[in-house]
Formats: C-alpha cells, sequence, structure tokens
C-alpha cells in the first residue's frame, strides 16, 4: 500500500487538470493522483473514479481513498454559444457538482482535509474597466458573474467541514489550449488585430503558476476564503496582442476589430473578449507566495517559444 497522500482531481481531464497531473509526475512531488470523471478514462500515473452529477452519483472509494481534493469540473465557458441550454450547463455543472462533493463528503467517511477549488475572476462582471479588483469588490450581475456567485456559495458549504479555498482564475496562459493560441492564431496568420477598444484588460495567469498555486494551497495550507489566482502585470488586449507579436516576429498592421463585429459573430459570449477586469494578487503575494512568470513578455516567450 502506497502511503503516499491522494489529490482527488475532479475535471482532471481538462486543460487545468491535465498539466497539474504532469506537473506532479515531472516534478516527483509526493502525491498519488486521482481523477474524478464523467467517463472511465485511463490516465498514465492517476486513477480514475467515476461521478454522475445528475444523478448524484459519485464513487464513495474517491472519496475514502483521498486526502485532498482540487475541483475543476465545469463545461466549458467559450466552447459552444450560450443558448439557454448551454447557460444552465454551465451553471449547474459547477454548482451540481459542488453540492454533489458536499453531501457526499458530510455523509459518508473520508479523509480528506483540504478543499480547493477553481473560481473565476468573471465574479467581478464582465468589464470593470481599470478599476483594480481585490477579493473584497462587489460582483458583477451578468450571466457569468451571477454563475461565479452561486458556485462559491456552495464551495463556501464544504468550509462548514474542512478549510475550502476558491481561487478565482484569471485568463489561463497556455499553449496547449483556452485563450492563447485564439489569442495568437491571427497574429501568426498576420491578421492579428486588438479586440473592440483595446484598453480592457487581461488578468492573465501562466499555467505553471495556477498549478502551482492550487498545489501551495493544499501545502500551506492555505485559510479557509477567496484568492485571485492573477499574476501581478494585467494587461489590455491591445497590449497582449503587441506583446504576442513581438514574441513571433509578426508586424500588426490592421486595425481593431470593431466590437459591432464581434457581437454580431459572438453574441452574448462576445462579453469574454470585449470586457476585462484588471485584478489584483496582493491577497495571494501576502500569503507567501511566490510567482515564476510575473512579466507578460517572459511568459508568452516561455508558451510561445
Ligand atoms: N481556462 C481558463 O482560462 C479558466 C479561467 C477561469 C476559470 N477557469 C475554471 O477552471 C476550471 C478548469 O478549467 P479548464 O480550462 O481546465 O477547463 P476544461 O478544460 O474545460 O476542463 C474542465 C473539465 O470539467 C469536466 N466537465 C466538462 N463538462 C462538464 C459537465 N457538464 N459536468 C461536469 N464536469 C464537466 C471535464 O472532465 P471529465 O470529462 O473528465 O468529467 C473537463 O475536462 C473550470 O471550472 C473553469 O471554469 C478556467
Amino acid at each position: 500500500m502506497n502511503d503516499k497522500p491522494q489529490i482527488l482531481i475532479t475535471g482532471g481531464t481538462g486543460l487545468v487538470g491535465s498539466y497539474l497531473r504532469r506537473f506532479i509526475i515531472e516534478q516527483q512531488l509526493p502525491y498519488r493522483i486521482g481523477v474524478l470523471s464523467r467517463r472511465p478514462v485511463q490516465l498514465p500515473h492517476a486513477k480514475t473514479y467515476l461521478w454522475d452529477i445528475e444523478k448524484e452519483q459519485i464513487d464513495p472509494k474517491a472519496l475514502e481513498e483521498s486526502d485532498y481534493i482540487i475541483h475543476l469540473a465545469g463545461a466549458g465557458i467559450a466552447d459552444k454559444p450560450w443558448t439557454a441550454e448551454r447557460k444552465r450547463l454551465i451553471l449547474e455543472s459547477r454548482t451540481r457538482s459542488t453540492a454533489l462533493l458536499y453531501k457526499a463528503l458530510k455523509n459518508n467517511p473520508h479523509r480528506v482535509k483540504h478543499f480547493v477549488s477553481a473560481s473565476a475572476v468573471g465574479y467581478y462582471g464582465f468589464d470593470t474597466g481599470d478599476r483594480l479588483l481585490h477579493e473584497d469588490s462587489p460582483p458583477g450581475n451578468d450571466f457569468l458573474a451571477q454563475v461565479v456567485v452561486a458556485w462559491e456559495k456552495e464551495i463556501f458549504r464544504i468550509a462548514e467541514l474542512m478549510p475550502a479555498v476558491a481561487l478565482r482564475i484569471g485568463i489561463v496562459l497556455s499553449n496547449e489550449g483556452g485563450a492563447l493560441p485564439q489569442l495568437a492564431r491571427p497574429v501568426r496568420w498576420f491578421v492579428g488585430a486588438p479586440l473592440g477598444s483595446g484598453k480592457q484588460y487581461l488578468s492573465w495567469i501562466h499555467i505553471r503558476d495556477l498549478c502551482r498555486l492550487f498545489l501551495y494551497a493544499l501545502q500551506k495550507p492555505l485559510d479557509t476564503g477567496v484568492y485571485n489566482a492573477v499574476e501581478g502585470k494585467p494587461v489590455t488586449n491591445a497590449e497582449m496582442t503587441r506583446i504576442i507579436a513581438r514574441v513571433l516576429g509578426r508586424p500588426l498592421w490592421l486595425p481593431k476589430v470593431p466590437a459591432f463585429v464581434l457581437k454580431t459573430l459572438l453574441g452574448e459570449m462576445a462579453n469574454l473578449v470585449l470586457g476585462g477586469n484588471r485584478v489584483s494578487n496582493e491577497k495571494v503575494i501576502q500569503s507567501g507566495f511566490s510567482y515564476e512568470f510575473t512579466e507578460p513578455e517572459a511568459a508568452l516567450r516561455d508558451l510561445l517559444k
């Protein structure tokens, strides 16, 4: 019997979860990995457990055999058009999955002692201009903000049972998916341009720093509460586009893409690119965490090399 503690990662097959699993293995960190998934996937160096959120079923062994939970599960925000059905799924895949974990942890024997969940800077609202936002800033009232408010409410029910942390994640920069390939592709093909006014802030985090922060939250461990998971230097959309162009050695010559074009193409989802937040990471820094990638250009050179 292996006595290393096990981290159970919900949604551990996604962008962040896959990197996190690889990071734990490559760094030879002293953890076993469990993945709680909706499908019976075979993953290297990880034990897979099944859950069915609609049916409120979860393999009891997942909790019995785990010491920590990192909760990442949720339907993709930018994967499909926001129909009423898709919006329901975006909300309920987060609230109902978290509620199911709460119920299972409350009613079953287990040895889980710390819970760390993804949350999102979408909490603050889709466009908060250049106001610097801290964890106690008020929530927005658009769709995504409402999703995050409801999600965090479920996360902090778990704080009745054990320390619970919500990391309000900014835009995750990775070369394997998420926002960066979408931002970089047009630039690579010589047709990159800032979106809308270009003045909207992107509060970003390098995927490696995000995974280090998830593990730090368990190891330190961080006290119950909300923490902004962003790097210290948010940049505007126009600056980010310029830096990508510089890193890729491409010219930027096109005018900005007007907001109405994006609204026509994307509908309500245009909020994701036309709005933005300037988010502070002071609380995470105060906790003692040190980031590897503080400069956007260094992060982009690392990822786009
Ligand atoms: N990536 C970002 O820029 C970003 C920014 C802010 C916040 N976040 C949050 O961080 C978390 C992880 O992000 P990610 O980019 O790794 O997400 P992702 O790649 O979309 O993966 C999320 C995982 O959630 C599970 N999932 C998908 N649809 C689901 C559903 N309907 N019900 C239950 N589970 C479902 C899937 O795992 P299985 O198929 O194995 O069940 C999937 O692999 C998400 O909650 C996301 O909202 C991400």
